[in-house]
């Protein structure tokens, strides 16, 4: 009788290869491995061949890349995402497409589980799980590595009697994850918040202390907040990321160091490489500067919290979502010009901007010729701005007469044994 089948996101690793021989013995499933380009900078056709040797019964291997930009990494550009103002969320971004690509696989090929190779400790279990309890609910989740326990050593005891390749090169000594939009390393050395992290670390940009001595200039042009061209040239998505992370990264631009908090409740330390992401956030920033009114940009920055939080919790398929990207692409409509950033040991720094929508009105800002701004009617204009301030110093502030000390009230009530009624801040 044909046995059941289940869709295993495979990376090629050790864990996931474990887990296609562990899935198969543990729950009698057979395996059809799932890998996507995302950008990785990984063969996938090697990798899809690696899952067959090691027992899967048929192996997808698709290219990601275009979809990846365009509906994950673009928007969350616009959005102006960064989790706790800092990290560009590329690992978070690739979880909910490969998921929805998974659930597609496991609908075709009629599947009754997924898989993927996520700890217990992560969020990613958390955006795998969740997207597939959202796109298909019916579909059993299998998490072989949050379910078996093992220490390396017995996994590579596993891993030897049945034959399963592992790598002659030693493992990693960081756990990584990759895609176009940046590298995610942690672990090993890095747990410990103090220690810098030793060139090992990188692989995408180079120490900043060794880049070129020379700055370079790189303008960037954005379409209603989406990045179009590079120095002039039209380039698709793909590309521009692609050719900007190698500038940026030989300039030392985009290492992140973080002590970020997950949603499970841990403090981790986490170091990012992502040129393309930092010199774009850091670009399309100061086209908003130029383009949105004041108020549209104060507004902004909660939508851009929400929306990073969002992301980062994996609820990307979510309704709230559908509702920010409403606002955030109403938002962008005048976001259209460019940006010349310069790149420089370590640093990407705005040195020049325009736009054919631009706020900034050389006619109202001059203190040269051609100015219309009116300043005749500045004072009365400040006379009612402060005048609440002057009120209040008036009558409280400067009166003379000195405020009672405030008490800072516990917010840990006593025992019942000790509390006595509580009258007007006497006890
Ligand atoms: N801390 C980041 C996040 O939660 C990166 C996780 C990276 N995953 C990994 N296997 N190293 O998005």
């Amino acid at each position: 009788m044909a046995r059941d089948k289940v869709v295993l996101a495979y990376s090629g690793g050790l864990d996931t290869s474990v887990a296609v021989k562990w899935i198969d013995e543990t729950y009698g499933l057979d395996v059809i491995a799932y890998t996507c380009d995302l950008g990785q900078g990984q063969d996938i056709e090697a990798i899809r061949q690696k899952a067959l040797r090691t027992g899967a019964v048929e192996a997808i291997a698709e290219d990601a890349r275009n979809l990846f930009v365009d509906f994950f990494a673009f928007p969350s550009l616009m959005a102006g995402a960064l989790y706790e103002g800092k990290y560009p969320l590329a690992t978070a971004l690739g979880r909910p497409l490969i998921a929805q690509l998974m659930t597609r696989a496991a609908r075709d090929r009629g599947a009754v589980a997924v898989a993927h190779g996520c700890t217990g400790k992560g969020n990613d279990q958390v955006r795998f799980d969740v997207t597939f309890q959202t796109l298909a609910p019916d579909l059993k989740i299998i998490a072989p590595v949050r379910e078996w326990k093992w220490t390396r050593t017995q996994e590579l005891e596993f891993a030897a009697k049945h034959g399963i390749e592992v790598e002659a090169t030693k493992k990693s000594i960081f756990s990584t994850d990759q895609n176009l939009w940046g590298r995610s390393i942690e672990a090993g050395i890095l747990e410990d918040p103090w220690v810098e992290p030793p060139p090992e670390t990188f692989q995408w940009t180079v120490d900043p202390r060794l880049a070129p001595n020379e700055p370079e200039i790189v303008e960037i042009t954005f379409d209603r907040g989406r990045p179009v061209a590079l120095d002039g040239k039209d380039l698709d998505g793909v590309e521009l990321i692609a050719e900007l992370n190698a500038r940026a990264g030989r300039h030392g631009v985009g290492r992140i160091d973080h002590i970020e908090n997950r949603l499970v409740g841990i403090k981790s330390r986490e170091i990012y490489e992502a040129p393309a992401a930092v010199v774009l956030h850091e670009a399309h920033r100061e086209i908003e500067f130029l383009t949105l009114s004041k108020n549209a940009l104060r507004f902004k920055s909660y939508v851009s919290q929400e929306y990073s939080d969002l992301i980062y919790n994996g609820l990307w398929f979510s309704a709230l979502h559908q509702d920010l990207m409403a606002f955030v692409v109403s938002n962008q409509q005048y976001v259209s010009g460019t940006a010349r950033i310069k790149l420089f040991k370590g640093s990407a720094t705005i040195v020049g901007r325009k736009s054919e929508h631009s706020l900034y009105r050389h006619e109202l800002a001059t203190y040269e010729e051609g100015d219309t701004y009116d300043s005749t009617a500045a004072q009365g204009f400040i006379k009612i701005h402060g005048l609440a301030q002057s009120t209040q110093a008036k009558h409280q502030l400067l009166k003379g007469t000195s405020a009672r000390p405030l008490e800072l009230p516990s917010i840990i009530p006593p025992s019942a044994s000790e509390s006595t009624p509580h009258r007007d801040g006497k006890k």
